[in-house]
């Protein structure tokens, strides 16, 4: 019994220093701005978990009309049905999008073009980790159309941390009982992973910024190799034809 009020000191002193450990080396920079995106047409792929859906929740917040691009109709429906819930703004709208896919990429660019002229914000959200080995019905591995030519435009690049996300679920050895535990005090939540990817969507301090890599908020070192120009064209002249936007 009278151990209890030092137990609860350890516990309490062991929860603060959790929580100072985490928010000094863990959460990094948190987007401070607070420019408003209203009448901004915006579309964020994967914005049904994870990282994606707290962009799109909080770019539904700063006003813009949000269009959710997932890989299941149902799962797309039921993250705007929320997030119109949590933010008020009734302009969230699902539409189906699956990276492994080509025809789907055309479908639903063909889908949002019946119902808007232009976008303003394109965030190129989904992506997978560790999938096990398999091909698409367009030939070829999952994680390198998915991460990669199914998206392949690419403005500004975000590198969000290590998030405590489902992108791990393929991944067996991160996702025992006490690894679980250890992510969560170790890797950054959905939402401080969002807040780079935020801050590139709505902040007016980087408007015409643009072929730069942001960590933390601000512009970071890229890899040499993203500046190799022949690299570059040979890569999109590359894309271009394993996509058919041009003849092989
Ligand atoms: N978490 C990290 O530590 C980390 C680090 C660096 C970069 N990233 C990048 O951040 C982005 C978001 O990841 P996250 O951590 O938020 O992971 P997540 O929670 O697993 O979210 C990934 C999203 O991408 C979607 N997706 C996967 N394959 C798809 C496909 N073929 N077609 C359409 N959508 C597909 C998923 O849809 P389903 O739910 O249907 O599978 C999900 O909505 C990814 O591009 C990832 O590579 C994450």
């Amino acid at each position: 019994m009278d151990y209890l009020p030092l137990l609860g000191g350890l516990i309490g002193a062991v929860a603060v220093g959790v929580y100072i450990y985490r928010r000094a080396r863990v959460a990094g920079e948190t987007c401070d701005c607070t420019d408003r995106v209203d009448g901004k047409v915006v579309l964020v792929s994967g914005a049904n978990c994870g990282i994606g859906r707290q962009v799109a929740r909080e770019l539904a917040l700063r006003g813009a009309r949000v269009y959710l691009a997932c890989r299941s109709r149902t799962a797309a429906r039921q993250a705007a049905d929320s997030i119109i819930n949590e933010t008020s703004n009734t302009s969230v709208r699902p539409l189906q999008l699956d990276l492994n896919s080509l025809a789907s990429v055309r479908r639903l660019v063909h889908e949002f073009r019946q119902v808007e002229s232009q976008l303003d914000i394109l965030i190129n959200n989904a992506g997978c980790f560790y999938c096990p080995p398999s091909l698409t019905e367009d030939g070829f591995t999952v994680t390198f159309q998915t991460n990669y030519l199914g998206k392949d435009i690419c403005v500004n690049s975000v590198d969000p941390g290590n998030v405590n996300t489902d992108i791990y679920r393929h991944y067996r050895e991160l996702n025992t009982f006490h690894v679980r535990l250890l992510r969560r005090l170790l890797m950054r939540t959905p939402w401080e992973g969002a807040q780079t990817v935020i801050h590139c969507a709505v902040s007016s301090k980087i408007d015409g910024v643009t072929g730069q890599y942001f960590r933390d908020c601000t512009i970071a070192d890229a890899n040499p190799l993203v500046r190799d120009r022949a690299l570059a064209q040979e890569l999109w002249r590359t894309s271009e034809r394993w996509t058919g936007l041009s003849p092989l």
